[in-house]
């Protein structure tokens, strides 16, 4: 029997992992229109920014400025940082929940966030301690789980073993993430399926960057794993300035229609994210590829 649940979260990273990686300095004005209008959608989770070096990653050096414009109770608002500098800047705003990022390959995480996984876990393990003393929520987005575009195919104990460390440190959510899009289906079932054995009771989000098209087929297997949170990003847009080769992630209204097609509640209006990506579409530098804004929307 496949397995097909009422009710899927969906978790909007396009104000986040959609923009990163776009060279081109989008107007934070046009950013707030973006996110206010994704809400409006019905996206209720959504990574609004991320507090990490302007000089790493410019998009995001108008972080502080999202946060205070774009906040609102009705939502979970979650913003990235990287390291203690990252996390004493959300201290200074009311955003009170955190998403941690580290990559399973050391190569990665040393061209992601210049330093090696252990030190930067051993960086996080205290700074999650201290946010959740405070109340934070927190997430951890677990980079290169299944690939890296250096070290290639990543060992799934590794992951399971990395993850379980987050987990010691007390964190609420683990978003797992083919970060370059290169896992397939029966790798996704299988991961998926023993991160839910390992961890029952936490949530577990599926984040699967689409570089090969695989990323709708990954979701479908990950939920016949038992997942029921995905990342993902309207329009498609997305991927890391630090992974050669990512493409954007999963597109929300793609990922919105195959669910609803099987009468699966996502909370997602369709035309008003479509009214969402009209937004953000003349500010980026490539097309929007996803199937259903090219047979839907009306600027096609
Ligand atoms: P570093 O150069 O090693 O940092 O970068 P440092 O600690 O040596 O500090 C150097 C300077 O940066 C200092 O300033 C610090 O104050 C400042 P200076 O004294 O030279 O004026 N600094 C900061 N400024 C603002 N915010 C901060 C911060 N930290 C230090 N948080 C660092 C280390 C981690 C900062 C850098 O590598 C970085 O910002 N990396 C972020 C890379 C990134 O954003 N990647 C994309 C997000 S992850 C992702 O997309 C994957 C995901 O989607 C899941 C998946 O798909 O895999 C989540
Ligand atoms: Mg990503």
């Amino acid at each position: 029997m496949l397995k097909l649940p009422e009710k899927v979260e969906i978790i909007e990273v396009g104000p986040r992992d959609g923009l990163q990686n776009e060279k081109s300095f989008v107007p934070t004005e046009v950013k707030k229109e973006f996110i206010y209008a994704l809400k409006n959608a019905g996206l209720k989770e959504m990574e609004l920014t991320s507090f990490v070096s302007p000089k790493w990653v410019p998009q995001m050096g108008d972080a502080a400025e999202i946060v205070s414009d774009c906040l609102d109770s009705s939502t979970r608002n979650i913003v990235l940082a990287p390291n203690k500098k990252g996390i004493e800047r959300v201290y200074m705003t009311d955003c009170k929940a955190v998403a941690v990022f580290v990559g399973v390959s050391n190569t990665f995480n040393l061209k992601n966030i210049n330093k090696t996984t252990e030190e930067s876990l051993a960086e996080l393990a205290p700074l999650i301690a201290e946010l959740k003393a405070k109340d934070y929520f927190v997430r951890a987005c677990i980079s290169t789980s299944f690939y890296c575009p250096y070290e290639g195919k990543i060992d799934e104990d590794a992951v399971l073993a990395l993850c379980e460390e987050f987990v010691q440190a007390g964190v609420d959510e683990l978003s797992v993430a083919d970060t370059i899009g290169m896992a397939a289906p029966h790798e996704s079932y299988s991961l998926f399926t023993k991160l839910k054995h390992s961890f029952p009771d936490l949530l577990l989000t599926a984040h699967f960057h689409d570089t090969r098209k695989l990323a709708l087929a990954n979701i479908f297997a990950a939920l016949q794993a038992g997942i029921t949170r995905f990342d993902t990003s309207a329009g498609g847009l997305g991927g890391c300035p630090f992974a050669p080769g990512a493409a954007g992630n999963a597109a929300t209204e793609d990922v919105a229609y195959m669910l609803h097609r099987m009468g699966i509640d996502t909370g997602v209006d369709l035309d008003k994210l479509l009214q969402a990506i009209e937004i953000i579409k003349p500010h980026i530098s490539r097309p929007i590829e996803s199937t259903y804004f090219r047979m839907n929307s009306v600027s096609v």
